[in-house]
């Protein structure tokens, strides 16, 4: 294939680790139902805390919004690896050398961890010991990365500094942290699912959590109007959804980024591989049923502030045929995380105020290691009421304030988004071919118009229905995304990810509207 036709993305995007797995099926939850911990949202990190607390006598559930694993989770890089950017450096100028410790021995652990989970369940997950490397071919960053190099070697990480990888681009050095690994991140964690369920953890799709009452005990609607009360509530929903306290939606800011699956000619080196420069570009390889493929994985932005979306996929394009000589691709996909002021996830008690109830987000596009952390941590705040890794994970940490630079900016990016969105000029009438969606302003109020490959026309307010910021069409993705919260909606409106809980209002005034593109008033 030229890179032409390799850039003509017909094809709908579509995540390898889903196409590869078999989703497992979790009844609605059709009744009130009472239990000692509910976990709100059935991803990697909600799976985990339920095996964690597997074994203490406690009654537990999951609600998941959608289905199990089907979030972030199904459409992630999947490296294990305790190498999260250069960050020890950073973590140890900023937080201190005990914090720094902290967070490189949970990582380090969960990497293990994930082994032994495996080894001890007989889950087939795919996985193999790699190094890790993040390289540079800036001359400015190779500082950063020596030092990076000497932070992670004193707290205990096999780190090296070396001068080539084994690609035909010119770098200028790069850290190597080895006893890294890399999995199939679904056969992992369907694996444990099925393994909780029959330890009798309740699991239940399709309902999600819309409301939280705050009494003796927590109790939480779900979309269904269906009631569980719990004494204990763990938020593990990605973006955390519940805004009464702990403003989340000030301290999180969303980044999508997108992946290529491809085939090469070449057989991929091994190793696992990132850069520390822009755009961001990460690598792997993964065996499958037919032959490798290569994942090629970046050009991040703010979920919603992207330009043409599948200029992102194109640009990756480019980027591979730089490396490998690119045959096919087979997949791609996108997919967004939660990053965080400081740059260190939020995990632990909801706020200092609320004792019961917790949350694990903020993972910074290294949620698989994090995720098992989190588990940890809250099973042992759940149980023994400390963890010891619990500082440098606490959402209230007091050495957030030393970031409050970024808060203020981040803040100031949201209210310009608010702004933008409800001021910007709106055609009256478009044209709409099907595949294309567009923004019109009808009586005063801004529809999302978009006609699909039949040529049947979907209406939605585009206003989100998590703090009413206005939506932008994901032309990649065919989705309405939120720039300020990262929410994102199908094009008829429901919500693919949260905050948002609700769905977007649908127009129903199909028919006078699709007049107004035909004919001209
Ligand atoms: C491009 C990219 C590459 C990445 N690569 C890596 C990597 O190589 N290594 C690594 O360590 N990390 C990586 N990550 C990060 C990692 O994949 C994620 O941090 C992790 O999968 C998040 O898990 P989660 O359980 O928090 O979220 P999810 O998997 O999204 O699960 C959250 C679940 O909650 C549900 N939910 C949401 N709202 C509600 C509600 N109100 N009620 C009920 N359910 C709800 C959702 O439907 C979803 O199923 C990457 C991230 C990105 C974006
Ligand atoms: S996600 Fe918060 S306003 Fe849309």
């Amino acid at each position: 294939m030229n890179t032409d036709q390799l850039k003509d993305f017909k094809k709908s995007p579509e995540s390898y680790w889903l196409s590869s797995t078999q989703p497992l099926k979790y009844p609605t939850l059709d009744e009130d139902i009472e239990v000692d911990v509910l976990i709100i949202g059935g991803g990697l990190a909600g799976i985990t805390c339920a095996y964690q607390l597997l074994d203490q006598g406690l009654i537990l559930a999951i609600l998941e919004g959608n289905t199990v694993l089907g979030g972030v989770t199904a459409h992630t890089t999947a490296k294990i690896t305790s190498q999260h950017g250069l960050i020890y450096d950073k973590v140890k100028t900023t937080m201190g050398g005990d914090l720094a410790q902290q967070y490189a021995d949970a990582n380090q652990w969960a990497i293990r961890e994930i082994k032994r989970i495996s080894d001890e369940h007989e889950i087939e997950c795919d996985y193999v010991t790699e190094p890790a490397f993040i390289y540079t071919q800036e001359e400015k960053q190779l500082q950063k990365i020596e030092k990076e190099v000497n932070a992670a070697r004193d707290l205990g990480i096999k780190a090296s500094f070396v001068d080539s990888i084994p690609f035909n681009i010119p770098i200028k050095g790069a850290v190597r942290f080895d006893d890294q690994a890399r999995f199939h991140p679904l056969k992992f964690g369907l694996g444990m699912t099925k393994h909780i369920a029959e330890q009798g953890v309740q699991i239940f799709e399709n309902s999600r959590a819309i409301d939280i009452e705050e009494n003796d005990c927590y109790v939480v609607t779900t979309s269904q109007g269906k009631r569980v009360t719990a004494k204990k509530v763990i938020i593990a929903t990605h973006y955390p959804f519940y805004n009464k306290h702990g403003m989340y939606f000030a301290r999180i800011y969303t980044e999508r980024a997108y992946a290529l699956a491809i085939k090469a000619k070449e057989k991929f080196p091994g190793g696992m591989y990132i850069n520390a420069d822009d755009p961001a570009r990460s690598i792997r390889n993964q065996e499958t049923q037919d032959g490798e493929i290569i994942l090629v994985i970046g050009d991040h932005h703010k979920t919603g502030q992207g330009m043409s979306m599948i200029k992102h996929y194109e640009a990756l394009v480019d980027f591979a045929n730089t490396l490998f000589t690119v045959q096919d691709i087979p997949y791609r996909w996108s997919t967004q995380d939660c990053m965080t002021i400081d740059g260190l996830p939020y995990v632990g008690n909801y706020t200092s105020s609320t004792p019961n109830l917790y949350v694990a987000t903020g993972f910074q596009k290294w949620g698989i290691t994090n995720s098992i952390v989190s588990s940890v941590i809250l099973k042992d705040l759940i149980v023994h009421g400390k963890s010891p890794w619990q500082d440098v994970y606490n959402p209230s940490r007091k050495t957030i304030v030393a970031s409050a630079k970024n808060f203020i900016v981040e803040n100031i990016n949201v209210a310009e988004q608010l702004l933008d969105g409800k001021l910007s000029q709106l055609p009256k009438n478009i044209n709409l071919e099907p595949g294309d969606a567009g923004v019109f302003r009808i009586d005063g109020k801004r529809i999302g118009a978009y006609r699909d490959r039949q040529g049947n026309l979907h209406l939605v307010n585009t206003t989100c229905t998590h703090m009413g910021c206005e939506l932008n069409w994901n032309s990649a993705e065919e989705s309405w995304d939120c720039p300020c919260h990262g929410s994102r909606f199908t094009y008829e409106g429901k919500v693919i990810t949260g905050p948002a809980v609700k769905p977007l209002r649908a127009s129903d005034d199909v028919n006078t509207i699709e007049k107004l593109f035909t004919e001209d008033y």
